[in-house]
């Protein structure tokens, strides 16, 4: 079936909205993706008629909103191609996702004098709470680093890997560089010693249609909201075997099987990791979410986000003084997320002339310091890009760039 973009586009009531008086080009899309009016009507129904707790009261509204939350967990694990349901976690976002397994895998499985590799592309999220678990622990944290044109140095990774190595954590596709990371690859040689890998897919998720059982990755984690649902929704999928040998995060209503004064003993996962109430209105989202995510993948729309990542490389790197950063062996390997420093002109500058434009691009470290430093650069800026981003405003936003470098060069 061929989409019309224009149809897709009336789809994200943001994309009418003028900023300046100007037509909002949002090209900010690896910080947050817009949300189509399905999920905003999901959301709203949500909180208009099925605002009750989730899995506690025998009402008919509170079984309403259980059906659709635990629907959603089902939509999830269809998805992303799980075993079961049972292997989907619901937590806040992505970082709390990682945060879980760190807290998690880390007090079952890492002591003194063990590795976790990290990949040096991470973000923030994907980095500081591993710094904090071998801190606990008396762990050794190594780097899988990246080269100048930002691949991985996978072949690294073989003598990397030792007998002491507890996880490898990755990105399928890193923020900043926009590549495709080589993770089937990474989960074979990790696997092959024995070690088990964690793939970020905070952007993987949004450009890519995933199958962890064919990955066969130990944990995949992403954000509701880069993928089109409601902010504060987040999934961690992990293997069923890792799920049941991890102790819980949080302790708290729901995540219990039997409480006494002398102790506890949890409910089987994924339950055991969701103490509390959960995010009853935005996890449903997830659904009509993911069903925009599937259609804006379908091939006849991924041809056309192509088209453009196409054309903005090739007139990135049209630029005098631009240096871009995440440059692809070949083009297939590049998502549209593009991040680039312009000689003699700072990235902020840039970020907010292009804003008066009505152009809307992040700025900055993208919460990857360590990656800036491995360039040699404070900051960089980021235009990234979703599917329904049309050529017109590719092309609006290349010749805006080159208008704000002319002001301040
Ligand atoms: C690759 C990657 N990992 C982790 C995160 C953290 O996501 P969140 O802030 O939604 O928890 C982001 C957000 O930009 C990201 O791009």
């Amino acid at each position: 079936m061929i989409h019309n973009m224009q149809n897709i586009r009336a789809q994200f009531p943001q994309l009418q909205e003028k900023v300046y008086g100007k037509a909002l080009v949002y090209l900010d899309n690896a910080a947050t993706s817009l949300r189509p009016q399905s999920v905003i009507d999901c959301w709203q129904e949500m909180a208009l008629r099925y605002n009750a707790n989730v899995h506690r009261a025998v009402h008919k509204t509170a079984s309403e909103a259980t059906l659709r939350y635990e629907a959603a967990r089902k939509a999830v694990a269809a998805h992303i191609g799980a075993a079961s349901e049972k292997e989907i976690v619901f937590t806040s976002g992505d970082t709390a996702a990682l945060n879980l397994v760190a807290r998690c895998f880390g007090t079952a499985f890492i002591g003194e004098g063990d590795e976790i590799i990290v990949a040096q592309s991470e973000h923030h999220s994907n980095l500081v709470p591993w710094q904090m678990i071998c801190k606990e622990k008396g762990a050794v944290l190594k780097c899988l680093p990246v080269d100048e044109s930002g691949h991985l140095q996978i072949e690294l990774l073989p003598q990397l890997l030792t007998e002491r190595t507890k996880l490898v954590c990755v990105a399928d596709i890193s923020n900043v560089l926009g590549l495709r990371n080589p993770v089937a690859q990474i989960v074979r040689l990790a696997h092959e010693k024995g070690c088990p890998v964690l793939v970020d897919g905070a952007q993987g998720i949004v450009h890519e249609n995933i199958d962890v059982q064919a990955l066969d990755c130990d944990f995949y984690t992403f954000s509701g909201h880069k993928v089109y649902a409601a902010p504060g929704t987040g999934v961690l999928y992990a293997k069923r075997k890792w799920l049941e040998a991890m102790p819980p995060y949080m302790g708290g209503g729901e995540m219990i099987e039997s409480v006494a004064w002398e102790g506890s003993t949890y409910a089987a996962p994924p339950y055991r990791f969701e103490a509390g109430t959960p995010n009853i209105a935005g996890v449903p989202t997830l659904v009509p979410a993911l069903e925009m995510a599937r259609l804006l993948n379908s091939a006849d729309i991924a041809a056309e986000a192509d088209a453009v990542r196409d054309f903005v490389l090739e007139s990135l790197s049209s630029i005098p003084g631009l240096r871009l950063f995440g440059v692809p062996a070949d083009r297939q390997e590049k998502l549209p997320i593009f991040s680039f420093t312009v000689e003699g002109a700072h990235h902020e500058d840039l970020a907010l002339l292009l804003d008066k434009m009505g152009i809307a691009v992040r700025s900055g470290q993208m919460c990857a310091e360590p990656l800036m430093t491995r360039f040699g650069v404070t900051g960089m800026l980021r235009a990234s890009f979703a599917p329904y981003n049309t050529m017109e405003e590719a092309e609006f936003f290349v010749a805006s760039l080159k208008k704000a470098i002319s002001m301040l060069i």
